[in-house]
């Protein structure tokens, strides 16, 4: 079986190219998941650290879903995804919720350590045998490690221009997809490993990114930043018309620990930053401003809603370097049908048209 028809299998309600909404924490909620499966991709509610509330929302899926003219496809999973930062949030609190909700995916991210991974991996299969266990990474050595320990069903493969979290040192995924790739391959072989099929997130906001995921390997494309742009997201204005705004994402993000620091969201390990927009936050703390006194004015600024975020703003932005293609907020399931949609035709574009000998462009 090909990686699109074990897709199919396992997510029967899915359309190919695979589209799938990455977890944001406190951002992506029941409505967005759940829109996202309407469209045939794949959504995630982002629990990240704290997992308190994941019964509720959980619950709140399932009645929207249960509402939803088309209704739920499977009789056996809930058909939308759950992402926890493994290690911030509790396994033990999670597990009741994932045991009566059977969840379709659980994406793990950001374990302390490979063993971490496997307890959760093999707790959520103990209490739901038929929820899959996605894994994302953002490097060869991880991904190898993982596919050995974790026999992960999806590996999402992150590349460094993603939006959010992310390894501090890291490859786009021009590379990172096919070393990924071809690392696994060997693996599978020589170690009869179960093959996890591949994902690829980084940058992609449209459908020509998508496409060259593909052309790199993976068999589906995830999107964080381009869900922030969308009417189902949990976001402030003031946040959303940044990632409106903002262009030119390789010079205008940046990946650092400063917003982190300043929000008080610390925990992450040595070796993960974020990349967000760069705002006063960052300036500030590049120019020498003493940790102390930019919290304190993080913290004032808090307190001006909209009017915080911007280049002179002091909110936290996360985004990814691709913000600048995003022009427009739209229904998560509008995005979803255009980005598959432009995918396949650049896709079908490309195995039409071949070059003559002097590079022009033939229809064959
Ligand atoms: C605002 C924001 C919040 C995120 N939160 C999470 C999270 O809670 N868990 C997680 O695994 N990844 C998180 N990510 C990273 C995504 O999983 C994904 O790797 C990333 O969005 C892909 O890059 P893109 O944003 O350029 O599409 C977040 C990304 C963004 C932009």
């Amino acid at each position: 079986m090909d990686a699109t028809e074990r897709l199919k299998k396992d997510y029967p309600w899915i359309q190919t190219p695979l589209i799938v909404q990455a977890p944001m924490r406190l951002i992506s909620l029941a409505p967005l998941a759940v829109e996202v499966w309407k469209a045939g991709g794949i959504g995630f509610i982002g629990a990240g650290t704290d997992v308190s509330t994941l019964s509720s929302d959980l619950s709140t899926a399932q009645s929207l879903l249960q509402s939803s003219p088309t209704s739920s496809t499977t009789a056996h999973t809930l058909p939308i995804g759950i992402g926890v930062i493994c290690w911030g949030a509790s396994l033990s609190e999670a597990l009741p919720s994932i045991q009566s909700y059977r969840p379709a995916a659980l994406w793990l991210f950001a374990a302390k350590s490979i063993s971490e991974f496997s307890t959760w991996a093999t707790e959520i299969r103990r209490v739901s045998p038929q929820t899959k266990i996605w894994v994302q990474v953002g490097s060869v050595k991880e991904a190898v490690s993982i596919t050995k320990a974790v026999k992960p069903d999806i590996l999402v493969i992150q590349g460094t221009d993603a939006g959010g979290h992310g390894l501090v040192n890291g490859a786009s995924i021009i590379s990172l997809v096919p070393e990924v790739h071809d690392a696994v391959q060997e693996l599978v072989e020589k170690e009869r490993v179960p093959e996890p099929v591949i994902i690829a997130a980084g940058s992609i906001v449209e459908g020509r990114g998508a496409a060259a995921a593909l052309a790199l390997g993976a068999a589906g494309v995830a999107m964080g930043t381009r869900f922030l742009a969308s009417h189902e997201a949990s976001i402030s204005k003031g946040y959303q018309n940044e990632v409106l705004r903002a262009s030119d994402g390789g010079q205008t993000t940046v990946r650092t620990k400063v917003y982190d620091t300043l929000r008080g969201t610390t925990g992450w390990a040595d070796t993960h930053n974020a990349r967000g927009i760069i705002n006063r936050s960052y300036g500030d703390a590049m120019s020498g401003m003493t940790e102390e006194e930019n919290r304190r004015l993080y913290e004032e600024e808090v307190g001006k809603g909209d009017g915080g975020w911007g280049v002179e703003g002091r909110m936290t932005t996360y985004a990814g370097v691709g913000v600048g293609l995003i022009k427009e907020v739209k229904n998560a399931k509008e995005i979803v049908e255009e980005v598959r949609d432009a995918a396949r035709r650049v896709v079908e574009r490309l195995k039409l048209e071949r070059l003559d000998e002097k590079g022009s462009k033939v229809k064959l």
